[in-house]
């Protein structure tokens, strides 16, 4: 993955870092791939063909590496509400490795920023050799896994430099979400056709704006609350544990900070036994469901004494929460909770001196197994 250095400046402008160039880019992704992907009316632009393998199966794999494998753990979450049908998500080097018995009609779904990445790539070779159909959605045109998949579709992001993932991750929820509604419409779910993806990928983008206008309000909880520590924990329920995941990545990969993502039920069972005075535990709260849950488990861990943050969608929000993010559907909420976190982390970064753009030990694009 070569960048070429002339165009590296030119494109970073007035930006001291790529990453955060892409984290202002996303509301702008957002509304590009509305207009690629779907018609004025909303309606879904997929291949008809696509559409009708997938139609065609009766499970999902959805396979992919890193952030990659985050975007894919919620659009399990979409496919399954939108589209009704059964979606796994596997991380790429396992499956390729330790296959799982497989249905009787699966459907491979590869998520890759790069269409590079070594590990994902294997699986599509065993998915290949056994004549099983695939698609891979990727950013990069013609790259390996997206000449190999019998489908492939492009993200539209425009390159991503920084070797943190963003704005791939947001623009692979996005299509995964357009994908489950033209599903879900082809085989007649109401929740489906009452999803309203073009009004919501705009409530999206203006709420993306929204928080990255913010921006100083995170630079300064990275500088009082993260700074301190070498730890961290994001905790969540459901869609929300699966952003946890890639808000720890976030943190992990340019801050260097020792941060788990993890079911919140889940910290009782062990793992609480880590918190100690000030250890930060920041609590994804946007659906509904869960909200009073990770609330309690929050408190569990601040008698511990935790220095707890939440990160609620507004219709959830109460008195001393801390990062209020605006109202969309639900199963869009990971789209603005990831957003607060990929800050965090660059400014958590920032404020160490460190290579944003350049973490040690770590490549764009993993090309070896
Ligand atoms: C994410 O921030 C990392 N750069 C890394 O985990 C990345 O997502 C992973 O290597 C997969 O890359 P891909 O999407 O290009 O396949």
């Amino acid at each position: 993955f070569h960048v070429d250095m002339n165009a590296d400046e030119a494109d970073k402008g007035t930006y001291p870092f790529y990453m955060l160039k892409e984290v202002d880019e996303q509301p702008n992704v957002m509304r590009k791939l509305a207009q690629t992907y779907l018609s004025e009316h909303g309606v879904p632009q997929i291949d008809d063909k696509l559409i009708k393998a997938m139609e065609a199966a009766d499970r999902l794999y959805i396979v992919g590496a890193g952030t990659s494998y985050h975007a894919g753990l919620v659009g399990k979450r979409l496919f399954e509400k939108l589209a009704h049908i059964p979606t796994e998500v596997h991380v790429s080097s396992e499956f390729a490795y330790e296959q799982p018995m497989l249905s009787e009609k699966p459907f491979f779904i590869f998520l890759t920023q790069s269409g590079e990445t070594a590990d994902s790539r294997e699986v599509l070779v065993n998915v290949n050799d056994a004549g099983y159909p695939s698609l891979t959605i990727t950013n990069v045109q013609n790259s390996t896994l997206s000449r190999e998949a019998t489908y492939t579709l492009l993200l539209h992001a425009g390159p991503e430099i920084a070797v943190a993932s963003t704005k791939a991750y947001t623009a692979q929820i996005a299509l995964e979400a357009i994908l489950a509604k033209a599903l879900g419409e082809v085989t007649g779910q109401i929740v489906a056709q009452d999803f309203n993806i073009r009004q919501q990928l705009g409530l999206v983008a203006t709420g993306m704006q929204a928080i990255v206008d913010e921006k100083d309000t995170l630079e300064k909880i990275a500088n009082d609350y993260l700074m301190q520590s070498n730890r961290a924990f994001y905790i969540g329920r459901g869609i929300d544990h699966a952003v946890s995941l890639e808000a720890a990545l976030k943190l992990k990969e340019i801050s260097y900070v020792q941060a788990e993502g993890f079911a919140s039920g889940e910290l009782k069972h062990g793992t609480i036994a880590l918190i100690e005075k000030d250890t930060p535990v920041i609590g994804f709260i946007t659906q509904a469901k869960t909200a009073g849950l990770t609330r309690s488990n929050l408190q569990e861990t601040m008698a511990r004494g935790a220095k707890t943050l939440t990160i609620v969608r507004e219709g959830l929000a109460i008195d001393g929460d801390d990062l209020i993010l605006p109202d969309v559907d639900e199963m869009l909420m990971p789209l603005l909770s990831v957003v607060p976190a990929q800050l965090l982390a660059y400014y958590t970064s920032l404020n160490k001196g460190l290579d944003v753009d350049k973490p040690r030990n770590l490549a764009k694009s993993v090309t070896v197994e």
